[in-house]
């Protein structure tokens, strides 16, 4: 019998027939087509309809609670900073990174080519030079140079393979450099937004691929937002 899911980080429901359980802990659920289940179970979305997302993305519902320019505002971006907006989806965070950073550089990387294509051309049309839509790969961002600043909002769970992406990314930092991941928290209500309860990553297992992939947690702020972490990591 199919199994009815729903990631309000995505807010999209999906069946799941076909998905078998992987983890005692997170039981048959299915999240996505065609995706590889990671350890956690769970799998990706598609995001082949960037207009749909927006509807999504960019509601004020969501402004509401994931409150992206207090997130940005407290991490104090260079204005010359070069940053890479991993998943960056329809260029919620993205968008905001290039104002922040006018004389700096952002790269809004996802692995969906749709998603890439509506990047560019919100770029194009709304006039940020200085952002650049990248088509990244599962286990490999693609950046185009070092950066002094990696971002990941929602993405996280969605990784197939953490450790791997994230050693990849080790190789793109400039001196200096943070990774920051906000994602949802394992002991937020049910009902409210981001995936569901068992398929939510815990800060602690958030450091441990990190660790793994060469670098050490410096901060973990849990009171920016109602419903998420903010992670910062540097190098070890
Ligand atoms: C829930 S959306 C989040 C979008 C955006 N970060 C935001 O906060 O609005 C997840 C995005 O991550 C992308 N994604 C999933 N796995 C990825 C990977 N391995 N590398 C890059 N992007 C990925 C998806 O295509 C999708 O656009």
């Amino acid at each position: 019998m199919a199994t009815l899911v729903l990631c309000l980080s995505c807010t999209k429901r999906e069946t799941s027939a076909d998905v078998p359980p992987s983890h005692p802990e997170h039981g048959h659920h299915g999240h996505g087509h065609g995706a590889e289940l990671n350890e956690h179970g769970y799998k990706g979305h598609t995001f082949e309809d960037p207009q749909a997302w927006t509807e999504r993305f960019e509601s004020p519902e969501r402004a509401a609670w994931q409150r992206p320019d207090e997130v940005i505002a407290s991490l104090a971006v260079a204005a010359d900073a070069k940053i890479a907006d991993l998943g960056a989806g329809t260029g919620y965070f993205a968008v905001r990174f290039a104002a922040a950073a006018p004389q700096g550089q952002v790269y809004a990387v996802d692995i969906e080519p749709k998603m890439v294509e509506w990047l560019a051309q919100r770029a194009t049309d709304e006039g940020h030079a200085n952002l650049e839509a990248v088509l990244g790969e599962a286990d490999e961002p693609k950046l185009p140079e070092p950066v002094d600043l990696v971002f990941m909002c929602n993405v996280f769970h969605h990784l197939a393979q953490p450790q791997a992406y994230f050693q990849a990314v080790a190789k793109q930092l400039r001196p200096g450099a943070r990774v920051i991941i906000v994602d949802f928290r394992k002991d937020a209500p049910e009902h409210a937004p981001g995936p569901p309860q068992a398929m939510r990553m815990s800060p602690e297992q958030i450091s441990e691929h990190m660790q793994a992939a060469g670098f050490r947690l410096a901060r973990n702020d849990l009171e920016l937002l109602e419903y998420q972490y903010v992670l910062e990591f540097v190098p070890a």
